[in-house]
């Protein structure tokens, strides 16, 4: 597939980017190393994989075992990267769990384990990296969403909650930080054909065949799509673009 370059406009920028051992956000590191982003990874997985797809493209990277669910993970997380770094430019909050499962039979336990990974670790790992961008006066806050909170998509509804959490999230802080030079925005992602089955194959056709006709673009939404949006909002060029939501998927959801 063909990358548009940016011609390294990240060149030395460090990026710490949640959830990256597998799926997404490994597509994302390797794009943002691409630009010359340094990058730490932060999983409670191991990131071999990903560290080593980084040093493929030429990167440069560090994993650190984090649970973004963790106060104490993530002030060692930001603490690290400060003290190996120096300084933290771009956070890229990718990480997110999603089960199916008809509203009748979520547990207050699914449901709160929803609300802890997916806007907690938010809350902890922005309430984090805040202080060291403000000191700088410069920032790029981005978060990964979901297009099923345009679609109402049925037997989602912790997750389409927490998701929704997330644009609320951006759009509020965005009114707080952009005065120092800090941008918080969010990206909605279309079923991309990354998404693990339990079998550990990537996406089944089926599912592509069922998604596709709903798409106004005719092919799979691959990692490297929403890759190209990650290292754009993170650009300084950017810096105009705040509190925004951008939808990725292919054209299924048009709000
Ligand atoms: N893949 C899709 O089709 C799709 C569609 C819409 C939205 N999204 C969103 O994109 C993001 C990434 O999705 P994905 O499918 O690539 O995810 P994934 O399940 O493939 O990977 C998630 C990563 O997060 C890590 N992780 C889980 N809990 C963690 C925790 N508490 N602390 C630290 N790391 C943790 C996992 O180890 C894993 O490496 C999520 O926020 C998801 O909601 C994905």
């Amino acid at each position: 597939m063909q990358i548009h370059q940016f011609e390294r406009g990240l060149q030395d920028r460090i990026a710490i980017v949640t959830g990256a051992a597998v799926g997404n956000g490994r597509a994302f590191c390797e794009r943002l190393a691409q630009e010359g982003a340094i990058i730490v990874i932060a999983d409670i997985a191991d990131a071999s994989d990903t560290l080593k797809a980084i040093q493929d493209v030429g990167g440069t990277a560090i994993s650190l075992h984090v649970d973004v669910t963790s106060p104490d993970d993530v002030q060692m997380m930001v603490e690290k990267t400060i003290e190996k770094f120096g300084r933290i430019d771009i956070l890229v909050h990718n990480v997110g769990i999603y089960e199916e499962e008809p509203f009748e039979l979520i547990s207050y336990e699914q449901w709160q384990r929803m609300m802890n990974v997916n806007l907690n670790g938010l809350f902890l790992a922005v309430k984090a990296v805040l202080p060291a961008m403000k000191e700088r006066s410069f920032g790029r806050i981005i978060a990964l969403s979901s297009d099923t909170v345009w679609l109402g998509t049925p037997y989602l509804v912790h997750y389409v909650t927490t998701k929704m959490g997330v644009i609320g999230f951006v759009r509020s802080l965005s009114s707080e930080v952009g005065k120092y030079g800090i941008t918080a925005n969010a990206i909605t992602v279309g079923l991309t054909a990354i998404q693990r089955m339990e079998s550990g194959s990537r996406v089944s056709s089926s599912i592509l065949e069922h998604i596709l006709p709903a798409q106004s673009v005719q092919r799979a939404d691959e990692p490297e799509d929403i890759a190209n949006v990650v290292a754009f909002l993170a650009l300084p060029a950017s810096g105009i673009i705040n509190g925004q939501t951008i939808n990725v998927d292919g054209g299924v959801a048009r709000h």
